[in-house]
């Protein structure tokens, strides 16, 4: 046995008795990990405190506005690895929640704007909602927001009302919903922080692919934190925080003759909800 190995069994073997299974379970892993990671890496003392110093900005960073160790983890492809692993089979792909969901949205009816002819091109997005057999769930509801063309989410913009693109919405009997927006734009993650250095070390861009958030939950299923992509986008094989997933892919087709007159593009968006348990 290496000391490398003595040193992290003694390590493991003294957080063995943690009471609670699963803190037990996560602590000794994380151990593991991060020991083997110093061990692969022959990380320096330099390296080390680089490291905790990072970590402390990364802290530093953080308000009640601003979350910077989401945005880190999201970057790495932590964010997207937890939402892999908690994924419903059968269900609609998860994708990251990202910082400015903002709860409280105005229930809106069925085709209503949630946005205004200044924020982009009118896009009418409608489709079903279903369990994984592909039976209708109606009475569900469609938590969606998106940022404006601008590539700012009202939060971010003065210059837009509360709530503005933003909207829930209820389906029909039919599981049915539709929606009007307009079509998303690629936009930056914030990188005046460190995670903004990280990325600039890492020569990485910080451009999200287009995208229309959605948390879609109805009573007995269990909710799934999605986005509708843009088929069309230049970043959806380099989205900065490795949201995409190509079931999640949508076709922004220009409307056509037989379209509503006040949409530029027509999106169709089928969801599919696990049960509960
Ligand atoms: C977003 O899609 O809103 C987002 C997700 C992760 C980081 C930053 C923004
Ligand atoms: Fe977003």
């Amino acid at each position: 046995m290496t000391d490398d190995t003595k040193l992290t069994d003694e390590v493991l073997r003294a957080y063995a008795g943690t009471p609670d299974p699963r803190l037990r379970e996560v602590l000794a892993a994380l151990i593991r990990h991060l020991h083997a990671f110093a061990a692969e890496t022959g990380l320096t003392h330099r390296e080390w405190l680089a490291g905790l110093e990072f970590l402390t900005a990364v802290g530093q960073q953080c308000d009640d506005q601003r979350q910077e160790f989401v945005l880190l983890s999201d970057v790495l492809g932590l964010s997207a690895q937890v939402d892999n692993a908690n994924a419903a089979a059968g269900a609609t792909e998860p994708t990251v929640l990202g910082p400015f969901y903002r709860p409280g949205a105005p229930h809106r009816a069925a085709g209503e704007h949630i946005g205004r002819p200044e924020d982009g091109a009118a896009t009418l997005i409608s489709g079903r909602v279903t369990d994984v057999r592909g039976n209708p769930i109606a009475g569900g509801t469609l938590d969606v927001w998106q940022c404006s063309a601008n590539g700012l989410y009202d939060t971010q913009d003065a210059g837009q009302p509360p709530f503005n693109l933003r909207g829930v919405f209820t389906t029909a009997a039919d599981g049915g919903y539709a929606f009007r927006t307009v079509r998303p734009v690629s936009y930056p993650i914030p990188v005046d922080g460190p995670v903004g250095d990280l990325l600039r070390a890492a020569a990485r861009h910080n451009w999200r692919a287009s995208h229309v958030h959605a948390i879609v939950s109805a009573a007995g299923y269990q909710p799934v934190t999605t986005h509708i992509f843009d088929a069309e986008n230049e970043y959806l094989r380099s989205d900065a925080v490795f949201g995409v997933r190509d079931s999640l892919v949508r076709v922004f087709r220009p409307a056509g003759p037989e379209d509503p007159d006040d949409v530029r593009f027509v999106v169709t968006a089928d969801f599919a909800l696990a049960p509960v348990g």
